[in-house]
């Protein structure tokens, strides 16, 4: 069975906060911001937004995009560190939001590794035709765990939604090959503390990303039995251009064939990818047949890779 996209949609929040912005609350340069990391503005979600309700908008363009009902999905699959609460997940409040059938929801934690978390897990219930339509859905409102004073974090991350609907798809297209890791030995380099605010060495983090992105899209291409010629399109996790252009030099494709929303939402931890994706989709940037590589690192440390066929 193939499995692959049936629909992709996402959100980000309508208020921007440039690098100038960023000048005025911490000692910083728009400069400095640009050249190191490629953002130039992010959004940020006001109080009135919490993460449920971006995963919401963003799964009801997915839905509409895929021409699927609510009653239809049988399994929602939320990839978040920023939950509205620990419990009810962002998947539970989904699921009756939504108006979905009473189906099993859960969230995800694989910081921002986690949508490909979740479209591997997608992949394997309806594999097992256990499930016929899931809902995949990366959000993060990091926000509120960023430490709004430290200027090595706090310029990095915006907030925002990316969703997938993910069913059976025709012979020759959807997930070809996949790969997940983690080590949790890197787990001090990037975690939340008891304050619940996130905390990053950011040196160590760039290290492991610009070893770990390259490996990981050239190990998912091989397992496709394509060759890195063959890649249409590249949606590296939204982080830092530096590091993306790592993989993307790897792969040996031209800037154009790569997503780069970095520069106005930031790094949007889970959603980056899904946005990215969805995005990529509606600009037209990724067509019928396409062979694309979504790859993604995160806190945890994690990582993941998938190779499909749009
Ligand atoms: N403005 C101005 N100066 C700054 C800022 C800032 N916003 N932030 C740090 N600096 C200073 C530092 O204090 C340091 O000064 P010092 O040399 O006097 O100590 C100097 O800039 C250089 O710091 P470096 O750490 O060498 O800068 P680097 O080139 O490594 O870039 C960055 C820093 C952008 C954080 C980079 O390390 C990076 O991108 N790391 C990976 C982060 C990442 O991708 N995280 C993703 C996972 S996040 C998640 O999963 C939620």
């Amino acid at each position: 069975m193939n499995v692959g996209l049936l629909g992709t949609g996402h959100y980000v929040p309508t208020k921007v906060v440039t690098n100038k912005d960023m000048e005025k609350i911490v000692d910083t340069s728009d400069e400095w911001i640009r050249t190191r990391t490629g953002i130039e503005e992010r959004r940020i979600a006001g109080d009135d937004i919490d993460t449920s309700d971006m995963a919401f908008f963003a799964a009801k363009q997915a839905l509409e995009e895929a021409n699927v009902s609510a009653e239809e999905i049988d399994l929602i699959l939320v990839a978040t560190v920023t939950p509205d609460t620990p419990f009810p997940s962002v998947a539970n409040r989904l699921q009756n939001r939504l108006g979905c059938g009473s189906v099993a929801s859960m969230d995800i934690g694989a910081a921002c590794s986690g949508f490909m978390y979740g479209m591997v897990t997608a992949k394997q219930f309806i594999e097992t035709k256990a499930y016929k339509k899931v809902l995949v859905v990366g959000v993060e409102k990091l926000s509120k765990i960023t430490n709004w004073e430290d200027r090595n974090t706090c310029v990095l991350f915006g907030d925002g939604a990316g969703a997938a609907v993910v069913g059976e798809v025709s012979e020759g297209k959807g997930i070809l090959s996949f790969e997940l890791g983690s080590d949790g030995s890197g787990g001090k380099h990037l975690y939340q503390d008891e304050n619940n605010q996130l905390i990053m060495n950011g040196r160590e983090v760039f290290k492991f990303a610009v070893r770990q992105m390259p490996q990981s899209s050239v190990n998912v291409i091989e397992k496709t039995g394509y060759n890195k010629e063959d890649v249409d399109y590249l949606i590296p996790h939204q982080a830092n251009i530096r590091i993306m252009n790592a993989a993307r030099e790897r792969l040996g494709i031209s800037e154009d064939k790569m997503a780069t929303s970095v520069k106005k939402y930031g790094n949007t931890s889970s959603a980056s990818i899904p946005i990215a994706l969805s995005e990529a989709v509606k600009d037209g940037k990724i067509k019928d047949n396409d062979l694309v590589v979504m790859v993604g690192f995160g806190g945890g440390l994690t990582w993941g890779a998938i190779a499909f066929r749009y």
